[in-house]
């Protein structure tokens, strides 16, 4: 098996299907977490049975509390109508607060810099404007290798938005323009050679950063920390798309100093498809000038109607307009389980099952799988990012879709499988493990 850290390659011996199934059911024996899979309501195949399910880093699982609390938005909207913006037990005005302040300890922030509103892309581009203060000399944006998409859309968007060249402005690490840091970049994850290098060349050039926390391509969970903490010391602003690490890896966004963040809440969050986004502004920035709304009027305020737009306190005030409900109460029902689990125990279990996999996969496909993500625990989260070494990848992963495997398929070349620690257990893990074996031996006729 290939690694992008061979250093820390397994070498194990190969267990028999039974031996490795028996091994991962001794150990859910021992998971206090593992009662919470049934809190999920489990996607099924024709046959009954469970899906074996890799994807919550796409879209969590439906927590069987998600229902009933939309059900009581519906009925307090159908009960009250107008009168539930303040009326109610979950007022409409501020029902959003208190999911704002069960994310904060789940990303290390304070209060009052989180806020819960839009969807992720809206809120970069939102961030951008704010934070992206282009001068002549100091106008480019540093981003990750293999970023996602639309954070490359928001970014080169922006530069166009203020007449700057994209193809000129945007920096990436390892890329062609930091002569000698390309063989650095390995597996396409961000390594510390090239990021160093680039910020001893360019430095002083870079207005800002846009990086993934966890990529989602690689997995790889970036030294947040460190990296914020290089950026600042050649005045870059150090701007983080959390969408793979929020509830997936522990963060301190505070404690580091960043300066903005964003996330979406339906992967590892759980809270629907295209559920809330939620956006960090560090609170030594978040009076400065922002695009406005009258969401982000002061409650007290606000329907006073006056065209004055006078900010609610912290990153509240950043807010535009009013959210919607139904999908607030889907990550409210989301969060009971983050709150009654925490990310500490959440990390821990994570770190043993992701292992898991990799161990098996390492004794059951030495040659067949390669691993992009690191090997390190403290350099990616849940996801393992598999790289099908002798071709016909995409045939493996379609083979594994049919028999009711679902993992990801990430062009050009990428299968992505994420064991959850609130949900999955060592057990999926093991079947995970062996249904690859027999669909590769299947593909390879070997
Ligand atoms: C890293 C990352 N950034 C941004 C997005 C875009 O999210 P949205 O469609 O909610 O704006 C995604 C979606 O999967 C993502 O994975």
């Amino acid at each position: 098996m290939t690694h992008s850290n061979p250093a820390l390659r397994p070498h194990r011996t190969r267990r028999t299907t039974a031996d490795l199934l028996s091994a991962a059911r001794a150990l859910d024996r021992e998971d206090p977490l593992s009662a919470w899979r049934e809190a999920f309501h489990w996607p099924k195949m024709s046959t009954g049975e469970r899906i074996l399910y890799f994807t919550g880093n796409s879209l969590g699982l439906q927590p069987r509390v998600a229902a009933q609390r939309v059900k009581e938005v519906l009925s307090a909207w159908a009960t009250l109508g107008v009168d539930g913006h303040f009326t109610g037990d979950r007022p409409f005005t501020t029902y959003h607060r208190p999911l704002a302040k069960r994310l904060a300890p789940l990303v290390g922030a304070e209060a009052r810099e989180v806020t819960v509103m839009n969807s992720l892309t809206v809120n970069l581009h939102l961030l951008l404007s704010a934070f992206y203060r282009p001068e002549p000399g100091k106008f480019r944006i540093l981003m990750e290798p293999h970023a996602f998409p639309s954070d490359s859309h928001v970014v080169a968007s922006h530069l166009a938005l203020h007449g700057v060249d994209p193809e000129a402005a945007i920096l990436v690490p390892g890329a062609d323009d930091v002569p000698g840091a390309g063989n650095v970049l390995s597996n396409g994850t961000l390594s510390d050679g090239a990021l160093s290098a680039s910020l001893d060349m360019h430095g002083p050039e870079i207005a800002l950063s846009l990086i993934g926390g966890v990529n989602y391509w690689t997995g790889q969970f970036m030294d947040m920390k460190g990296i914020t903490a290089r950026l600042h010391d050649v005045g870059v602003l150090a701007g983080w798309d959390l969408a793979h690490a929020a509830g997936n890896v522990p963060l301190e966004l505070h404690a580091w100093n960043v300066d903005f963040a964003a996330w979406c809440t339906y992967k590892y969050l759980n809270s629907g498809p295209g559920g809330p986004s939620a956006i960090f502004v560090h609170e030594r920035h978040t009076a400065r000038p922002h695009v406005a709304g009258w969401w982000g009027v002061d409650l007290a305020e606000r329907f006073r109607m006056d065209p004055t737009f006078r900010a609610a306190d912290g990153a509240e005030g950043w807010q535009l307009s009013n959210p919607s409900i139904l999908m607030l109460a889907g990550l409210d029902a989301a969060l009971d389980a983050f709150d009654a689990v925490g990310m500490t125990a959440l990390r821990e279990k994570s770190v043993r099952l992701t292992r898991f996999l990799e161990d098996a996969l390492a004794e059951r496909l030495p040659d067949d799988i390669g691993i992009i993500t690191p090997a390190g625990p403290d350099e990616r989260g849940a996801q393992l990012s598999l790289r099908v070494l002798r071709g016909r990848g995409r045939h493996v992963y379609n083979a594994l879709q049919d028999r009711g495997v679902r993992c990801d398929w990430r062009e050009p070349d990428i299968i992505r499988a994420a064991p959850v620690p609130l949900y999955n257990s060592f057990e999926d893990v093991a079947r995970l493990a062996s249904h690859l074996e027999a669909v590769i031996r299947d593909v390879h006729g070997t």
